[in-house]
């Protein structure tokens, strides 16, 4: 099946970096929210994302200005339901709620033509759930990316048991022309990166709280004693304390297993409205963005 009209639903961080590199890619994208306001914030981060490309390197994904102008002329966004009815695939990257979320793809589900896939980005809301809300289950398929959508290389590609092969591979392939490296993996609580991630994330903080070292520490110790680009508390508050908390719920109701439980200082963090870089404080605290500080926790 031939993919040539691609549809959005949700115009936050996932949606509006789901849009753009679609529309890098050469496809003409819709992107479908309930308010004009979501429309423009998310337009307005596609922006600010394609500024801080084109003074990047050819090499490292970095575009000219008359790139820029045709990425945003495939772009068109709308409150209408409708005006997404004759895309092929239809990405859905609102607020992770199952109900939410269902009612959303019962609603496409009239709408849209028949032979559309749907696909969720949710990172841990069970594909097989969401796929009951529709009439299409051999058609329905989860492509999770990761924030930021214009910079991480991977797609999560996942199946269901009634996801039909040849959605399987259209999506793949869909993944490949986005830029992307896709993998395939199957509807498990978390697929495989936040199976493996949020554990990890999870004993960061305990191994905080029970004096293993400090954030600043930690941090340092997983960035240049593994090579990874942010160390663990940096990259909780830039995932956003709320949403690993919330994955925390869903994967431990899975599984019942301590380690993908929530740790003490998470929920507190939460409860104090601490998100992370998005609330201007989380681990660190970001009134100079530049120049992030620990918290005394
Ligand atoms: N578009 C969007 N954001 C961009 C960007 C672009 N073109 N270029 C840079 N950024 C953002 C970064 O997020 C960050 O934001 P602010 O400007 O708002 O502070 C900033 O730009 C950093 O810019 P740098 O020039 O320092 O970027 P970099 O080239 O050094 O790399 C990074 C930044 C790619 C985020 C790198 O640090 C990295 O790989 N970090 C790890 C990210 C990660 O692990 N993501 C996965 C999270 S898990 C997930 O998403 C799944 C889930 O289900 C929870």
């Amino acid at each position: 099946m031939e993919i040539r009209k691609v549809g959005v639903v949700g115009c936050g961080l996932m949606g509006s970096g789901i849009a753009q590199v679609a529309a890098t890619a050469g496809f003409p994208v819709t992107v479908l929210e309930v308010e004009q306001r979501f429309l423009d914030k998310g337009f307005d981060a596609i922006n600010k994302s394609l500024d801080k490309l084109s003074e990047r390197p050819p090499d490292k994904g970095g575009i000219t200005q008359s790139q820029k102008d045709q990425i945003v002329s495939r772009l068109t966004g709308t409150t209408r339901l409708a005006e997404v009815a004759d895309c092929d695939i239809v990405i859905e990257a609102i607020i992770e709620n199952p109900t939410a979320k269902k009612q959303m793809y019962a609603a496409l589900d009239q709408t849209v033509n028949k032979q559309a896939i749907f696909a969720s980005n949710t990172s841990s809301i069970s594909i097989t759930e969401l796929m009951t809300a529709t009439g299409r289950p051999e058609r329905f398929i989860g492509l999770h990316f990761f924030n930021p959508v214009p910079l991480m290389k991977l797609v999560e590609v996942v199946r269901t048991i009634a996801t039909s092969d040849e959605i399987q591979e259209t999506a793949y392939a869909f993944g490949k022309k986005l830029g992307k490296v896709p993998v395939r993996t199957s509807d498990k609580t978390g697929f495989i990166v936040n199976r493996l991630l949020v554990p990890y994330l999870l004993d960061a903080i305990r191994a905080y709280e029970e004096g293993v070292g400090s954030i600043e520490d930690i941090d340092s110790a997983m960035k240049l004693g593994c090579g990874y680009p942010m160390g663990p508390f940096t990259l909780l508050d830039f995932v956003g304390l709320d949403t690993t908390y919330y994955i925390t719920h869903v994967m431990h109701d899975e599984f019942k297993e301590r380690r993908f439980a929530s740790p003490a200082l998470l929920k507190r963090l939460v409860l104090a409205g601490w998100y992370g870089r998005k609330s201007g404080k989380g681990f660190y605290d970001y009134s100079d963005p530049n120049n992030p500080k620990v918290n005394k926790l």
